[in-house]
């Protein structure tokens, strides 16, 4: 087992990365569940695969599960289920100093934990990722939200986890479109912040997607090392350290808002390119070598992710995509704060990038390719 710890001043936790988690809940909560009572939040395709082994695992424990199990999908992140999910954690008695599960990806874990955040001002909670995404980004770190009309994420607090218990064994039951799509969080981490780790991602990439234990669970490990050293230093992302996390997004947002924020591209797919893009247009303002470029968008496109915004075939031109940048609350008089790179493993904040400019740049990448 891999154990990471998140150090932060009165609120440290573990991340454990191993196979069989999922099965040993009692042991591996320990003192963190106090009541016979144990409440989980779940969506139904989760439930479907791991409801039995989990009631195995607690009643086994002398434990009873009790189930909140929601539709599956981005849009229970919602006021709606907001409501439904506070409301039964009252009807639940749970107290603050009790822990909720939160078992699933990261919508699951984004809603759950907000619920937590709220709910008699904070209770605790368990982060119980089942998706590659979930275990090597968002159940780690303590940001929590729901989407509302106005967009995604705009309602949300701090709350870290109390634990967080990532079971290789989810991964086996993914699909490969999404395990693939989690897998460009994991290279996200080399290319902001470790050229080894990056060269290794580039190299082993089959391997996690393939389903190799070993590969899977340093890929995990070592993407929860990072996020957590980044969330030690600047967890309410005011250092502009936390803010790296966000490589390859401004693109990639771009690109989700371009084909709906829907199956077309998937999140990890949109970063996927919004990488890629990211490192491109780094070496055409002269920041990085071609060959870094290329060495990215090599690495990218051999895990199976997309790599060329021309393949989407979304029409439009290089402005109807930026426009989308154009009403990012960091836009300040014709330029927005934008993750660029000096090499690979070297990114950094330019506050210098013109709108207009990333147009150009990218009506050139919708005619390559
Ligand atoms: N997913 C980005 C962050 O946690 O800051």
């Amino acid at each position: 087992m891999a154990v990471i710890p998140v150090e932060l001043a009165g609120r440290s936790y573990e991340v454990r990365v191993d196979d069989g988690l999922l099965a040993d809940l009692p042991t591996q909560c320990g003192a963190l569940l106090r009541k016979k009572s144990v409440p989980i939040i779940t969506d139904s395709n989760v439930a479907g695969q791991w409801r039995d082994t989990i009631d195995a695992s607690l009643t086994g424990g002398g434990f009873e599960p009790r189930w909140l199990v929601l539709d599956p999908g981005e849009s229970a992140k919602s006021w709606t289920n907001l409501e439904r999910t506070v409301d039964w954690l009252l009807a639940e008695e749970v107290e603050r100093g009790d822990h909720v599960m939160a078992l699933g990806g990261g919508v699951i874990g984004d809603l759950t934990g907000f619920a937590c955040a709220i709910l008699k001002r904070g209770c605790g909670f368990i982060q119980l990722p089942t998706s590659l995404l979930a275990q090597v980004d968002s159940s780690v770190g303590g940001k929590t939200a729901i989407n509302t009309a106005a967009g995604k994420n705009l309602v949300g607090a701090f709350h870290q986890p109390s634990l967080v218990l990532a079971d290789l064994g989810a991964l086996d039951t993914l699909p490969l479109r999404e395990l693939r799509a989690g897998f460009a969080e994991v290279i996200k981490y080399g290319v902001l912040g470790d050229r080894d780790f990056f060269n290794w991602c580039a190299a082993n990439g089959a391997a996690v997607i393939e389903g190799n234990r070993q590969a899977r669970e340093y890929a995990v490990a070592q993407s929860v090392a990072a996020k957590a050293r980044i969330v030690a230093e600047d967890e309410r992302e005011t250092t502009g350290t936390r803010a790296l996390l966000n490589l390859g997004h401004t693109f990639g947002h771009a690109l989700e808002a371009e084909t709906g924020f829907g199956s077309r591209l998937l999140h990890g797919e949109a970063v996927a390119l919004g990488m890629v893009l990211a490192a491109r247009y780094s070496a055409r303002r002269g920041l990085m070598s071609d060959a870094d470029a290329a060495t990215v968008t090599e690495a990218v496109s051999k895990a199976g992710l997309p790599s060329e915004i021309a393949a989407l075939d979304m029409g439009g031109d290089g402005m109807k995509l930026a426009d989308h940048m154009r009403h990012d609350k960091k836009m300040d008089a014709g330029t927005l704060p934008f993750l660029l790179l000096r090499g690979i493993g070297q990114a950094f904040m330019a506050m210098d990038v013109a709108l207009d400019d990333v147009a150009a740049f990218l009506d050139d990448q919708l005619q390559a390719h």
